[in-house]
């Protein structure tokens, strides 16, 4: 999609979860609209395949292979996100981990950390160094951070995984007061049902064919008038709204998590 007026012409990005679903959505619509954009993942094939999609935009890539849960990676992708691309304009903490519905009883500690690390810790250590940095260097900076409608309501059950999304829009608040002083906005998007690889990786815990899961979810929600849209989503539809929270027309608005699940969520 070639656009004439490019919104993000001249700002730099950095996403990440960036090698599949969501976040390769986010980073390509980012890259589309003018964009050069660091990506991060720790799938090292999908990160590779995000910066070439990016590239053929005519756009600047830096692919990462990056553990969001260790702190010593992110130091380093964000050193060499800076010096490779100059800047940090925004921040799209969209890495996350889901892989829990299990049982209260079955829950351990390296469970409970290993998703805290990823899910909330991460997020909170990187827009802690791409903060200091905007605000040394004046940057009016974004930061959207991709939470979950499951950190809302918790319909599914997971005790982990949600909880840590709850986690995640409470850290947004409290960024957004601190940094609001710096024209740095700090919003979450929460996403409903999206089809992405996350669901198809329980097609074969399941036992499903490919795309099963995300389908009979949808339609579960659909039959108990859950969803108002009778669909499941898109990565493009998260993507849309990434982008204009990263855009000049959203700089009156910040501390907000915006739902984006076809009604599925309504607070
Ligand atoms: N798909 C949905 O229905 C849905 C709903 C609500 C929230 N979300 C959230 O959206 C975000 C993106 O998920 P998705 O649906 O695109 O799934 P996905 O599995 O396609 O993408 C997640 C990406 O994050 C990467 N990743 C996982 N752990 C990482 C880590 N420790 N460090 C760096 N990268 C890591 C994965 O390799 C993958 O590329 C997640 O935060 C997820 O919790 C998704």
């Amino acid at each position: 999609m070639e656009q004439s007026f490019k919104r993000f012409q001249g700002k730099v990005a950095l996403i990440t979860g960036s090698g599949s679903g969501i976040g390769r959505a986010i980073a390509l619509r980012l890259a589309q609209e003018g964009a050069n954009v660091a990506v991060g993942d720790v799938n090292e094939q999908g990160v590779q395949e995000t910066a070439r999609m990016v590239s053929e935009l005519g756009r600047t890539a830096y692919a990462c292979t990056c553990d969001v849960g260790n702190p010593q990676e992110t130091d380093a992708m964000v050193a060499a996100a800076l010096e490779k691309l100059g800047k940090i304009d925004i921040l799209v903490n969209n890495a996350g981990t889901g892989d829990t519905n299990a049982f209260y009883e079955d829950i351990d500690l390296p469970l409970w950390d290993r998703i805290y690390a990823i899910n909330v810790r991460g997020p909170f250590f990187l827009a802690k160094a791409i903060a200091k940095h905007m605000i040394e260097n004046g940057v009016k900076g974004r930061i959207i951070n991709i939470a979950s409608t499951e950190g809302k309501t918790n319909r599914g059950g997971s005790i982990v995984y949600a909880s840590s999304k709850g986690a995640l829009l409470a850290l947004t608040q409290g960024l957004a007061l601190q940094l609001g002083p710096f024209d740095i906005t700090v919003n979450a998007v929460c996403p409903g049902l999206i089809d992405t690889p996350i669901w198809h990786r329980a097609d074969k815990l399941m036992e499903m064919p490919e795309g099963g899961a995300i389908q009979m979810v949808v339609q579960m929600a659909i039959d108990g008038r859950q969803l108002k849209i009778a669909r499941g989503g898109v990565p493009d539809d998260i993507a849309n709204t990434v982008a204009f929270l990263a855009s000049d027309e959203a700089s009156y608005i910040t501390s907000q998590a915006i739902n984006v699940c076809g009604g599925l969520e309504v607070h």
